[in-house]
């Protein structure tokens, strides 16, 4: 089983790469395939609404072949489960990451629906959770079941890399990372525990 991993910050090797990477460690871990994708500093433009894509469902693809997206919906086509994340612009998810997102299911529905997905959402301070449950509304219309975890999939920091002394932050990672598993094997009929495994709580405030 494999899940594509897609990080939508035009920052390499940022926090959002640095979330989507607690959680590819811990599905390895668990025996499961991943690959995570930096979707880079390229622009992505928002869906035209040309239809195109509805006029050649069997291409399994968007009109525009000059960025990321039509590479990531090849690789969603393969895929077993996805994790899309996000950094907090403005309190709403990064322009690229909506505009990724709304072209993949509108043009390739089939290669996402009934396949469990995750959102996650990166932020200095404030936004995170609006951020998170728009991501999450997209994928609620598309039949995906959502990947949840003992809190919002949310993690801190502003330079590259900080996200990782979000302690608890990356441990909710872990979490999702463990549920994500569970689910696939149990959809997958793979043995699996009853319940997946969960560490011991190791909270983080803002102020220790
Ligand atoms: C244009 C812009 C807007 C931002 N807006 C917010 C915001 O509303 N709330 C917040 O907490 N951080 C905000 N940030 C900070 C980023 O969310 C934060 O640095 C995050 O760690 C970036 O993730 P990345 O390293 O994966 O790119 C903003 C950053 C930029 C560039």
């Amino acid at each position: 089983m494999k899940v594509l991993l897609v990080s939508a910050s035009p920052r390499r090797e940022g926090n959002t790469f640095t979330a989507l990477s607690e959680v590819a460690k811990t599905l390895n871990q668990e025996g499961i395939e991943t690959e995570i994708i930096e979707i880079g500093s390229k622009p992505i433009g928002g869906c035209i609404a040309c239809n195109w894509c509805k006029q050649h469902p069997e291409e399994h693809r968007c009109a525009f072949n000059n960025d990321m997206v039509n590479t990531i919906s090849a690789k969603a086509l393969e895929a077993d489960a996805f994790v899309f994340g996000a950094p907090v612009y403005y309190g709403q998810p990064n322009g690229s990451a909506v505009s990724l997102i709304q072209r993949l299911l509108y043009s390739n529905g089939a290669a996402f629906s009934y396949k469990p997905v995750a959102s996650v959402c990166v932020c200095r301070r404030g936004g995170a959770d609006t951020s998170y449950q728009s991501l999450n509304m997209m994928f609620e219309m598309m039949n995906m079941p959502i990947v949840t975890s003992q809190y919002w999939n949310i993690a801190y920091g502003r330079e590259p890399g900080q996200a990782s002394q979000d302690v608890e932050g990356m441990q909710t990672m872990r979490t999702m990372a463990h549920n994500m598993a569970w689910m696939l094997k149990k959809f997958h009929g793979e043995p699996t525990s009853e319940r997946p495994e969960k560490e011991p709580w190791t909270p983080m405030a803002f102020i220790r």
